[in-house]
């Protein structure tokens, strides 16, 4: 009695393992194509973010703490700015001041909110001329580093980005940008 109940476990067992070997090894070539980052519902779409910055916008927008659905994708191919990074991020809609920061990592950046699957608005960011307490000097004996002064840049060059220190007059690249 024990003993039949057992291998007819066994065998159904097997069954279900089969079934799943086969959906997983042989998928169709179009749904292996089709297997990018998903649509979201509801919420915000960066796009357009040079590749290398991608992970800033993460940062900027604290997303390692947000609680909805947050995708990230770096490296895909764009025919305007050659590789770049999209995130997706699920119930969020940004403030201002996010997308001022996101226009100093990413100046061609594309902000879509997104309403019930559809794109309700295109938000084109803009480089600002001046950028007030965003961006932390690298000059180590600068007063901002030193005492309670908000940093201040004034913006030298768009692209690629160069912006100068008000206080010590130092000039930074993109590279050397480090968000507050
Ligand atoms: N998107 C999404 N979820 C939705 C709708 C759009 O994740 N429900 C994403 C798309 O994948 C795309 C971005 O939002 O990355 C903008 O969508 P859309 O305007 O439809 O795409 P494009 O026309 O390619 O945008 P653009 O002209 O800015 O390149
Ligand atoms: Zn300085």
């Amino acid at each position: 009695m024990k003993k039949k109940k057992k291998s007819a476990k066994k065998s159904s067992r097997n069954k279900e393992s089969i079934k799943a070997k086969k959906t997983t090894i042989a998928p169709k070539e179009e749904t292996k194509r089709e297997l990018k980052i998903s649509a979201i519902d509801e919420g915000t779409v960066i796009d357009h973010i040079p590749t290398d910055s991608t992970f800033k916008v993460v940062e900027i927008l604290d997303l390692e703490n947000h609680r909805g659905i947050v995708s990230i994708a770096t490296n895909l191919q764009s025919k305007s700015i050659g590789k770049k990074g999209i995130v997706k991020v699920g119930g969020k809609s940004l403030t201002q001041d996010e997308v001022n920061k996101i226009a100093i990592v990413a100046p061609d950046a594309t902000v879509n909110i997104i309403k019930n699957y559809d794109v309700r608005e295109k938000i084109k960011v803009k480089t600002p001329d001046v950028i007030d307490n965003v961006v932390k000097c690298s000059n180590p004996v600068c007063i901002t580093n030193n005492e309670q002064v908000a940093t201040k840049f004034y913006v030298v060059k768009k692209d690629p980005l160069k912006i100068k220190c008000h206080y010590c007059e130092r000039s930074m690249g993109k590279e050397d940008i480090r968000i507050i």
